[in-house]
């Protein structure tokens, strides 16, 4: 049998080449391999109370968004967290195995806290038995997250494990996982961190900026007159735009500017130049289909509903040998 995948996707903002080279791309690798659920994690985004009213298109946008990036619904099960009432079912008996000195701890619940100090509400504290429940509610064994999910999956071995203790082997501990060693990071065009929803837009690359606004972007991103002495490393801002070019451009067109710069005769006007009209090739598709898709009401709920079967055929047998381990069998 196939290993199981689960990964959950939030439901804000719009996708940039952060989430794309950091993320989906290990998605569209493990949809060939493994038995794969990715959802939308509605249920987890009303820790922080969204507004009602543009709920609804956020989720749609992000299904448009990830399918026009290639995720493939006939491969992956693709649906949204509340579409399965065996989640929260399965979250309820696993707040009966978590500690409030443990949820207390965790760090992104005191980021939380610190962020929102009006509204720290249960959902906000019990954010991991929740994640749990998403991921061993398809008996998981591999999570395609980064490093800042890492304690989160730490308390769902945790709770896979009371629970298998307590009640009798039901759970796999699953543990991250991505392809290559590291996720790629992307970094940010005015060469501060990585591309980032919350910080920098302008120097982040959206998947539905237009023409126009990435090769705005891309002129803007910082460089400098260029190297006059062989062998001087490049600054990180410059070792930057050459990782994008890696990312999007041809070899060749790579190897030349690396050529250009080895030989300190490199135009930096030049190499953005090419790689905003390489980024646009890269983009472009993306935008197009995505924009499609998410006008495309029927065929967005269509995928929803395809997902939600496949998904609630596994997470409904998980559930129900749950409920008989513990007891509530009548
Ligand atoms: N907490 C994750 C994030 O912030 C989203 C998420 C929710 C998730 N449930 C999940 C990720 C289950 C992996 C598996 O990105």
């Amino acid at each position: 049998m196939k290993e199981v995948v689960v990964s959950g996707i939030r439901s804000t903002g719009y996708l940039h080449l952060g989430n794309y080279f950091g993320a989906i791309k290990n998605y569209i690798r493990m949809q060939e391999e493994y038995n794969c659920f990715f959802f939308v994690a509605d249920y987890h985004a009303l820790t922080t109370l969204p507004d009602p009213s543009t709920l609804k298109e956020n989720v749609y946008r992000v299904i448009a968004e990830n399918v026009a990036s290639g995720l493939d619904p006939q491969k992956a099960a693709i649906y949204v967290q509340s579409d399965l009432n065996e989640i929260p079912e399965l979250y309820l008996l696993l707040n009966m195995l978590a500690y409030k000195g443990e949820l207390e701890k965790t760090a992104s619940f005191k980021d939380k806290a610190r962020a929102q100090p009006d509204n720290i509400n249960a959902g906000l504290l019990t954010y991991p038995t929740l994640m749990a429940a998403d991921i061993i509610i398809h008996r998981a064994s591999k999570v395609p997250v980064g490093k800042d999910q890492e304690q989160h999956l730490e308390m769902t071995r945790n709770f896979a494990k009371r629970f298998n203790h307590r009640y009798g082997d039901l759970f796999p501990e699953p543990t991250a996982f991505n392809f290559g060693e590291d996720l790629v990071k992307i970094p940010s065009l005015d060469g501060k961190g990585k591309m980032s929803k919350s910080e920098n837009e302008n120097a982040t690359i959206y998947l539905n900026d237009t023409d126009e606004k990435i090769r705005k972007k891309i002129m803007k991103a910082k460089t400098d007159s260029g190297p006059t002495e062989a062998g001087t490393p490049k600054p990180d801002y410059i070792q930057n735009i050459f990782h994008l070019l890696e990312l999007v451009s041809s070899e060749e067109v790579y190897a030349d500017f690396e050529k250009a710069y080895q030989g300190c005769e490199i135009r930096y006007g030049d190499m953005k130049k090419q790689l905003a009209e390489d980024m646009i090739k890269f983009v472009t598709p993306i935008r197009e289909k995505a924009e499609a898709y998410g006008k495309d009401i029927p065929f967005i709920k269509n995928i929803m509903k395809e997902g939600k079967e496949k998904a609630k055929e596994s997470a409904s047998k998980t559930l129900e040998e749950a409920r008989k381990l513990i007891g509530i069998s009548y």
